[in-house]
């Protein structure tokens, strides 16, 4: 059998690649299990697809599929997703839903942000019957799966995956959620190490049991009398603060928590001087002392044990009790204290830099907060270290991973909730909140000895439904994969980082720390103060990453981006950086949770939801010829009847059509023009002629663009349905107003009066919009019948209005040229429409020039704008010119 080892020399060559993970070789060896895992870039992914994949074949490639968009959050509770936690992850059945549609059996699937590789989980989960059923599919004797409604969707069977992320504690997760275990070895290695660490740690988890203020005895059979000790199950600690008014300390617990409420008050009285005081303005309590570990006197946030809640056998029977900590509890704690840990732990410190480390990093909470081990209480970080020696003379992948499960809950990060304890029903021991490193002012110490326990029998249970491994996993930025042969891969599913909503580098420094192998985050892409990245960084790295993606992609086959969106700009650079990188956007869809459906997103809509993205790379033959027939007009038409083909078809819900507004003439235009620009070719026919050709070439139903077999079945649908469902509309801006009154307009004539009311009802003008009255609206896109009534224009007079609109816009557009200083107040299609006249022309300065003079935001949420600004950036110094004023 070959043998796979990370030797020297291939570890320095490896080290070229980017995102190569900080930490020595003998650590990455050591984290690594060749060939299937590497805590760096692994370099059996080529033979992986050599032996698994199946040549890209051009000419008798057949492949076809529409977008597909399903739930995201499905599976949720499913035990396996949650065998190990992560900052935030897709559930694998959520995924199973998209690669069944996108594959078959064999093909090789991609994630390059895999996280936890959930992905990986998924494409092996295709093969196995019960999963895929319990997504509500039937599956036949030949293994054939068929949807809901009895339509054959996909057969059962494997898919391959490979995996990668630029995080190793990500990629350990990844790897160990995608090998198999055997399960009873790994119970019996854990439970006998849990029973040797307890043996040798149970002390430091010991108190007296009391009652009513009173030490329980008991007498031994000799006569001595000893007091009866509990094991501690955890330890409530409390924030201590000075009062500003009297100056003195008191305990946070003592005054904030009200017990019976089951409440932490958001005003509170010093038990000194009675000061009604608040949180912000009170001022922390210190302490200092020595901490050898770095041989310093440091000085933190002083924190008391407020509550025990330990557990005595009585009768054979376990009883639980709580009290407040005693002598003997506070000595034990200072005799801990004083003691030495005869193990290694991490002492690193934060991201390398100890004080202020990066963005998580918060004034107050983390003062003397420096270095890894300064998140644990003393007794927690000996109980781990215990465990880590033991797992690691082991060399078990398994127990390292459910070490690595439980090193969240074992930290102060662990937050008491009040009200779950003090109002029964469980529940009282929460994460830090998501997405920080976070110290609660109450926070919860749990023996890592009882959690150890718990989360032991939660990872057999996700082991036991863990089969086969068909998965690859590697470490390094998706950015650079050189590895991956071009043109290899059957289907990308990935789930990006979005923009600043998670720092994942800080949050998985307390992992990586135990690992000793550390995400290297200079191609990390995130928008961080820290690192210096902001949204241009961002979208650069991401823009990067999704050229790595289209260059292994197969010609013709897809991508979903699973983005949850919390910020426009944000999302904005994301669809710019899929469009620069060649995909094209046929699909996008925000999910309702409320009602488990999905909505279309056009450009026109702003969103902060989590979104599905199709994308595609265009066909090989379309790609050869494109640049060929760029320039002429048979360009465009070849890129609108792919595009045609890649496009979802209306679906009838509840009775009804629901029109896909990617059909509709202004976003195949605007999907048109972004290919061109992005590929740094002049559109070569205008909005009016393009809106003409369309309606020659293709057929028009309900406004929507369809192939001739598309039509057939199209109107085989509008047979069966009972009318058609419009898109709502929210008009933020001309464009989209003339949008609306399309719409509005598309079952006949209508008076001024009738439109005028729904019209403001559906207005929602941005402040920076200079937005011409209905009246003008209508004027210049619209015509008027002999009553008065507003009604569309056929596509010849269309093209003449078009014309005279678009004359009338860039006369607009040449005033704001003419101006200097900060553009507030314009009208946003002149804008448009004078970029695109600038990009004929190659005016690339003129574009950067007026963008630069808009309001950031705009730009940044603008696709268009954006798009011909970023293009033009990286094309000025070619054509240095400046727009003549055209009259
Ligand atoms: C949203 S998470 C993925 C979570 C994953 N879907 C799951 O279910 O666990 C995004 C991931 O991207 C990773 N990442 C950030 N920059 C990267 C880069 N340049 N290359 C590869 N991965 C990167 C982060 O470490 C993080 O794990």
């Amino acid at each position: 059998m070959k043998e796979y080892k990370l030797t020297k020399e291939l570890l320095n060559s490896l080290r070229e690649i980017d995102g190569f993970p900080l930490g020595r070789d003998e650590d990455i060896v050591a984290l690594s299990d060749p060939p299937h895992y590497t805590a760096c870039p692994n370099p059996w992914i080529e033979e992986f697809i050599r032996e698994h994949g199946k040549l890209y074949d051009e000419e008798n490639d057949d492949y076809k599929r529409e977008p597909l968009a399903a739930d995201i959050t499905e599976g949720k509770n499913d035990p396996i997703y949650n065998a190990h936690s992560y900052h935030t992850k897709v559930p694998y059945k959520a995924i199973m839903r998209y690669i069944l549609h996108y594959t078959v059996p064999g093909d090789i699937v991609f994630d390059g942000f895999c996280g936890t590789g959930m992905t990986g989980v998924a494409a092996q989960m295709c093969g196995d019957r019960e999963t895929v059923e319990s997504l509500g599919y039937r599956v036949d004797d030949e293994g054939n799966i068929y949807n809901e409604n009895g339509e054959k969707i996909s057969k059962l069977g494997v898919r391959y995956a490979i995996l990668n992320d630029l995080s190793p504690a990500a990629t350990f997760i990844a790897y160990n959620y995608n090998t198999p275990v055997d399960v009873e070895e790994f119970e019996r290695e854990a439970k006998r190490i849990l029973e040797e660490v307890e043996t040798e740690c149970e002390w430091m988890y010991e108190t007296r049991h009391v009652i009513d203020g009173k030490v329980q005895i008991k007498r031994e059979v000799d006569g001595t009398e000893k007091p009866i000790m509990g094991k501690i199950n955890y330890v409530v600690w409390s924030d201590v603060f000075v009062c500003p008014s009297c100056q003195k300390e008191f305990v946070f617990w003592d005054v904030a928590v009200d017990k019976e409420a089951g409440k932490v008050l958001d005003e509170f009285n010093c038990p000194h001087c009675n000061a009604l005081l608040k949180k912000k303005d009170v001022e922390r309590a210190w302490v200092t002392k020595y901490d050898k570990d770095i041989g310093k006197t440091i000085k933190q946030a002083k924190q008391v044990p407020v509550l025990i809640n330990y557990t005595v056998e009585e009768n054979g029977k376990k009883k639980r009790y709580e009290k407040a900590p005693d002598e003997y509890d506070l000595e034990l704690l200072k005799k801990i204290e004083e003691m030495d840990i005869p193990y290694w732990y991490p002492t690193d410190p934060m991201m390398f830099k100890g004080e202020k480390w990066g963005d998580t990093w918060r004034a107050g909470v983390h003062f003397g907060i420096t270095h890894v081990h300064h998140f644990y209480t003393k007794r927690n970080l000996w109980v781990l270290a215990a465990f880590w020696k033991r797992i690691n003379e082991v060399e078990r992948y398994d127990l390292m991973f459910l070490f690595t499960s439980l090193l969240i809950r074992s930290s102060k990060q662990s937050r008491f909730l009040a009200k779950n304890y003090f109002q029964g029903g469980g529940g009282w021991v929460g994460t830090s909140l998501s997405g920080t490193l976070f110290i609660p002012s109450l926070n919860i110490e749990v023996s890592p000895i009882f959690t150890f326990n718990n989360r032991m029998k939660i990872t057999i249970n996700h082991f036991e439904t863990n089969s086969k491994v068909h998965a690859l996993i590697s470490t390094q930025s998706a950015h650079h994969m050189p590895q991956i042969p071009s043109n290899s891969i059957d289907y990308i599913f990935t789930d990006p980082p979005f923009g600043g909503n998670l720092m994942y580098s800080e949050l998985n420094f307390l992992w990586e720390a135990w690992l000793r192998v550390f995400t290297n985050n200079e191609p990390e892409a995130v928008i961080n103060s820290t690192q210096g990245k902001g949204l241009l960084e961002y979208q650069r790295l991401m823009e990067a990453c999704f050229k790595e993606f289209y260059r292994v992609l197969k010609p013709g086959r897809w991508m979903t981006v699973e983005f949850h969106n919390s910020q426009n700009s944000v999302w904005n650079a994301i669809q710019e950086a899929l469009q620069r990188a060649g995909f094209v956007i046929a699909d996008v869809r925000i999910l309702d949770k409320k009602q488990g459906t999905f909505k279309q997103v056009t450009s026109t809509s702003a969103v902060k939801k989590d979104l599905i993205i199709s994308a595609y790379k265009p066909s090989a033959k379309f790609e050869r010829t494109f640049a060929e027939h760029a320039e002429t007009e048979k360009g465009v038409w070849e890129f609108i009847e792919q595009h045609l083909e890649k496009l979802p078809m209306p679906t009838i819900k509840d009775g009804k059509i629901e029109v896909i507004a990617e059909r509709q003439k202004y976003l195949l235009y605007d999907r048109m023009v972004a290919y061109y620009i992005q590929h740094g070719f002049r559109v070569p026919i205008s909005a009016a002629e393009f809106y003409r050709g369309l309606d020659e070439r293709f057929s028009e139903r309900d406004g929507m663009y369809f192939l001739p077999h598309q039509v057939v079945k199209y109107d085989a649908l509008r047979v069966k349905s009972e009318g058609i469902i419009q898109l709502t509309l929210s008009i933020k801006d001309e464009k989209a107003a003339i949008l609306w009154l399309r719409n509005f307009l598309k079952d006949g004539p209508k008076e001024y009066s009738e439109i005028y009311p729904e019209f403001v009802k559906n207005l929602h003008q941005e402040r920076h919009e200079k937005m011409p009255e209905l009246k003008v609206l209508l004027e210049e896109n619209f015509l008027q019948d002999e009553n008065g009534r507003w009604y569309i224009p056929d596509p010849n007079n269309e093209a003449d209005l078009e014309r005279i609109r678009r004359k009338r816009l860039l006369k607009e557009f040449n005033e704001y040229v003419a101006t200097k200083g900060k553009l507030k107040y314009f009208r946003t299609e002149a804008i448009r429409v004078g970029f695109e006249e600038a990009w004929k022309n190659r005016y690339y300065e003129t574009i950067v020039k007026v963008a630069e003079r808009l309001p950031e935001r705009v730009l940044q949420e603008d696709p268009a704008l954006l798009m011909f600004y970023d293009n033009a950036v990286s094309l000025v110094d070619e054509k240095p010119k400046q727009m003549k004023l055209v009259d």
